[in-house]
């Protein structure tokens, strides 16, 4: 059985960076991820990463503005740490390798993001979160003889002891189909976000929210999961993300009518207010008919006021993706886009070492929720966050780890979950396919889930995933076989996806007011007499939600009209 002082779960951004910092304090880890490392979603995060660099900037200003970008649900003294870390990290970065892009003075350069009051995004072009991983990962070969890899595997639980303490994981050899324990005296969970949970969706087909239902199956409480990003910019058919960083440099939106409509809603920042602003300023747009595009539900994006010799420069990735999946050149016409779902601000809640309330287990990334972005998050504060919150999370258990001895752990949970494995491949060939459901879950979310909720919609997504989930428990699987039957582990994920939805729809009726991502139209307005504190949801001993609160921390910057 493998024994690790650290268990990574995860190996992207967040996942590496915990495994650097926890095999520089001279422990063991072992890192599970169920895709090639530089495959993980961070490969696509593209703008870049914010810090306050500049020598104008201070760390107070950029938390001042992840504070208000939050709507004032971030918890206060995580933002300050995450802010304060910042300048330090990045230079880190640059230090073991990131070739950011530097200005003619030879410093490092800064472009604009949204809902920042200055430039403080560095940046190599749109792959930023490319070429972290690729330092990352060859940073880790440094530490090859404490750092164990196992590439292709999958996660089916969490081992919790009879303390109520995490003591490792059971995981599947994706390749030949053998079930495996793994014993660890900490567990990091960095396995990303639940985008697939939305169609269309930014996300790749790996975040299927697994991380996050692990930590709450084994007891953990999930916070803030109501708030579901929508990002501004996505292609209308397939989701693909077209960078923040386009806006950044200078990209126009425009409807129907040519006109750039943010005047109305963000007359200060225009196109650069926060995500969420924008994107309700779109769909305002769309619902009220002056939308372009085949069915009039896009916006243009008009890059060609950006000089195209900079456009090819320092977008060259979006010109790729323009061409290959729009057949638009947008150095020369603007792009058709539309708000798209993102990121999910919420997830399992953690301290700031990451910490979750069961012995052992920690979170990172976008499966915690620390709460760093409270309802809003900001572009370019997610690769930030990964980095910090891995790297504290790697530290703080690698410094746990040596006052603990290895768990035992019996290999009676591994019978349970090749047991179970093996019922999902046995399943008659009747009731629904696992695609088919996880289409229905996917369409309903984003139709009630989305930049605008009322009760009665999302009282049908509740109906909706609730029919689903009994659904997936007989839904069948075509493959039977033991060598990379993705169709198996599909299924799994799909059990992943349902219980996560369903937290998040539980907990969007829970809120009535409008924060952040969370935009009621029967509750239009925010309302921190009642509202100002975190939604946290338990799962019963039934297996149904349950929703408990916690306070916002507050240190230096009150809650105020939220204005760009
Ligand atoms: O638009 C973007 O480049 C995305 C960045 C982010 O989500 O932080």
């Amino acid at each position: 059985m493998p024994e690790h002082d650290v268990l990574i779960i995860g190996a992207g951004l967040a996942g590496q960076r915990a495994a650097l910092a926890a095999a520089r304090e001279g422990v063991s880890v072992g890192i599970i991820s169920k895709v090639h490392p530089v495959r993980s979603h961070s490969v696509a995060a593209a703008g870049g990463i914010n810090a306050a660099i500049s020598v104008a900037d201070d760390w107070r200003s950029h938390a001042y503005d992840t504070v208000k970008g939050s709507d004032f649900l971030g918890d206060q003294d995580a933002i300050e740490v995450m802010c304060s870390e910042a300048p330090g990290e990045v230079m880190h970065l640059e230090h073991i390798g990131v070739t950011f892009h530097r200005n003619d003075a030879g410093e490092l350069d800064l472009r604009a993001f949204g809902g920042a009051s200055m430039n403080r995004t560095a940046y190599v072009a749109d792959i930023t979160g490319q070429a972290i991983l690729h330092v990352l990962y060859e940073q880790l070969m440094k530490h090859s003889s404490s750092v164990e890899r196992f590439e292709e595997w999958f996660v089916t639980s969490l081992i919790i002891d009879d303390d109520g303490g995490c003591a490792g994981v059971i995981a599947r050899d994706i390749r030949t189909g053998r079930m495996e324990t793994f014993a660890a005296k900490n567990v990091i969970l960095a396995s990303g976000g639940a985008g697939q949970c939305f169609k269309p969706t930014t996300n790749a087909l790996i975040c299927t929210a697994d991380g996050i239902t692990q930590a709450y199956r084994a007891g953990a409480p999930l916070m803030d999961m109501e708030m579901i990003q929508y990002h501004p910019t996505t292609l209308a058919e397939n989701g693909f993300l077209i960078t923040e960083g386009a806006r950044g440099e200078g990209a126009h939106l425009l409807n129907s009518e040519g006109e750039r409509f943010m005047s109305k809603m963000a007359p200060n920042k225009m196109e650069l207010a926060s995500r969420d602003v924008v994107s309700r300023a779109e769909q305002i747009e769309i619902n009220e008919g002056r939308g372009v595009g085949p069915d009039g539900r896009g916006i243009y994006l008009d890059i060609t006021v950006v000089p195209r010799k900079r456009t090819l420069e320092a977008l060259r990735e979006i010109v790729n993706i323009g061409k290959d999946f729009a057949g638009v050149d947008i150095t020369r016409e603007p792009i058709v886009i539309q708000p798209g779902q993102h990121y999910i601000m919420g997830g399992v809640k953690t301290d700031k070492d990451g910490r979750t309330p069961i012995a052992g287990l920690y979170a990172a990334g976008e499966v915690a929720c620390v709460s760093v972005h409270g309802g809003n998050r900001l572009g370019a504060n997610s690769l930030l966050d990964t980095l910090i919150f891995g790297r504290r999370a790697g530290e703080h258990a690698a410094a746990r780890a040596r006052s603990l001895a290895m768990p035992s752990v019996s290999e009676a949970q591994l019978r349970r979950d090749a047991e179970m494995i093996e019922q999902i491949i046995a399943r008659p060939r009747a009731g629904r396919r696992i695609s088919e459901i996880k289409e229905e879950l996917g369409t309903t979310m984003n139709q009630h889930v989305a930049v605008f909720r009322d009760e009665q919609g999302l009282t049908a997504a509740r109906e909706v995933v609730v029919r689903l989930k009994e659904e997936a428990a007989t839904a069948y699987v075509d493959d039977r076989g033991t060598v990379f039957n993705q169709d198996v582990l599909g299924a799994i994920e799909l059990g992943y996806m349902l219980d996560a939805a369903e937290t998040m729809v539980v907990a969007a009726l829970e809120r009535k007011e409008s924060r952040g991502a969370q935009f009621r139209t029967d509750f239009p307005e925010r309302n921190d007499a009642e509202w100002l504190k975190h939604i946290n949801i338990n799962c019963g001993e039934d297996g149904e939600p349950k929703v408990s609160y916690s306070p916002v921390t507050i240190t230096q910057w009150q809650p105020e009209e939220r204005k760009y």
